[in-house]
């Protein structure tokens, strides 16, 4: 007998559209990346939906269909793509100005990239402290921007045809702040969008239009945005997923590649300084002390919760972790990371190990997108709402729920990932356990 789904899925029939506020280095490389890859003029690497298999069964099975074939997904000739900027750049003068793919490459996608324009941000100076720019929304309160976001949203989408829409935030790193009196309920969060309350942040903004639009929302940055009871109690309310935050690519994806295995072989760690380059606007914005902090705050989580310093005192409970970034123009997107990580193993002889990390944030991070828009969407094809944990594979600080410690461990985030798309199909879980073979 095949096995029975343990959710309805909704067929992925029509198009997706794909919002986003932030049409920068990120976004763009995403966006020319399936139109290159539309037009067989590049590989969709790095993207679990377009390239990975999934087991199924028994290892003597031989089942391992790749996960598109697997779970219903959005197809790259059903995307739609538009989003918000404070600059007027269309998505091909952002990609051009972002350096980060060819000129030639560029040159072959410029009639879609041209096709999108950026509508008119949601914008607050307090919360991005060293960009500003034109194309903003100007009038009324915080709920009247919401509600002009609400209104964008149902044009894209009728304009384009979609028959679904996902929202991602790709915009720059806010200033970091706290979950206040006015993110507790929805009815103070509601009130505070009419009064402007200074704790509400233009990305929580964005977040509210979503979810009463009945959008999902993931969020690419370590901003607070949705993470707050009155926005996840609308998620819920509102049958919709969300997921985030902050993607993992450069240093924190090898940091948590390489703490899993120190901890399988019960090495000791003593010190991890972690320092980065880069030259991006990225970059310039976490110059501003306020959004490092915050993009600090996620990327010094990690190492904790892997390592467990209360269980292993001998080992961890002593270990120095420093991160820093650096703004270095001449590098553009093209980062570089080196960790210098002391470590002792067998009577506390000490090692050392050095990683310089030549990576290309956006090449990493496009990959991520493409794959959290399909699976957001699927999520909400299944009716799966309010936070999707199972998504945590790509974040750096992935959303919990109350109470619960994250999972940073990248292998047990993919067992985790896959085992519920087995889960949605009805399929066995995968638990490595293996007696059966040796009966
Ligand atoms: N590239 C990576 O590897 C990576 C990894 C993790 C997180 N991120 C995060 O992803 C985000 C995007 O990164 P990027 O390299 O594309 O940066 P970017 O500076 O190139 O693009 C961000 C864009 O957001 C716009 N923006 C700022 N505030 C906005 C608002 N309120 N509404 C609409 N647009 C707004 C900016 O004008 C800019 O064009 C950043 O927050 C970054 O920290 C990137």
């Amino acid at each position: 007998m095949p096995p029975t789904d343990n959710v309805q899925i909704a067929p992925a029939e029509g198009k997706l559209g794909i919002l986003i506020p932030g049409i920068g280095a990120v976004s763009t490389t995403f966006i020319a990346g399936v139109e290159a890859i539309k037009r067989g003029l590049g590989l969709p690497i790095g993207s679990l939906t377009q390239l990975a298999t999934i087991r199924l069964g028994k290892r003597t099975d031989g089942r391992s269909p790749k996960i598109k074939d697997f779970v219903p997904l959005a197809g790259l000739d059903d995307l739609v793509f538009g989003g918000w900027d404070i600059y007027e750049d269309t998505a091909y003068e952002a990609a051009v100005n972002a350096k980060v793919l060819e000129p030639t490459l560029l040159a072959q996608l410029k009639e879609p990239l041209s096709a999108i324009k950026p509508m008119k941000a949601v914008f607050d100076p307090e919360y991005i402290r060293r960009i500003n720019g034109p194309n903003v929304k100007t009038k009324g309160s915080k709920m009247d921007k919401a509600k002009e976001l609400m209104e964008d949203i149902a044009n894209f989408r009728k304009t384009n045809g979609c028959s679904r829409l996902v929202m991602i935030w790709c915009g720059s790193t806010e200033v970091f702040h706290r979950a206040a009196p006015v993110h507790q309920t929805l009815a103070s969060f509601e009130a505070g969008l009419c009064n402007n309350d200074p704790d509400i942040a233009p990305s929580q903004v964005y977040a509210y239009a979503a979810l009463m639009s009945n959008v999902p929302f993931a969020n690419g940055a370590p901003n607070l945005t949705a993470d707050v009871p009155a926005l996840l109690d609308l998620a819920r309310e509102r049958n919709v997923p969300i997921c985030g935050k902050d993607f993992k690519t450069g240093q924190t994806f090898m940091k948590t590649l390489l703490a899993p295995g120190f901890k399988a072989r019960m090495l000791g760690i003593n010190g991890w300084f972690s320092t980065n380059i880069l030259g991006n606007r990225d970059g310039e914005v976490l110059e501003d002390p306020g959004s490092f902090k915050t993009k600090e705050e996620t990327k010094l989580s990690v190492l904790d919760q892997i390592l467990q310093p209360k269980l292993y005192p001998d080992l961890y409970e002593n270990l120095y972790h420093a991160v820093r970034i650096n703004y270095y123009p001449p590098r553009g997107d093209a980062k570089e990371g080196w960790d210098n990580i002391d470590i002792f193993g067998w009577l506390g002889y000490p090692m050392q190990i050095k990683i310089d990390f030549l990576c290309r944030d956006s090449i990493l991070a496009a990959p991520l997108v493409l794959d959290l828009v399909l699976f957001m969407d699927l999520a909400q094809r299944s009716g799966m709402r309010g936070i999707q944990e199972w998504l945590s594979f790509y974040f750096k600080a992935p959303m919990t729920a109350p109470g619960l410690y994250p999972e940073h461990d990248v292998f047990i985030q993919l067992m985790k990932l896959k085992n519920t798309l087995r889960w949605m199909r009805g399929e066995d879980l995968i638990t490595h356990l293996g007696l059966e073979y040796y009966d």
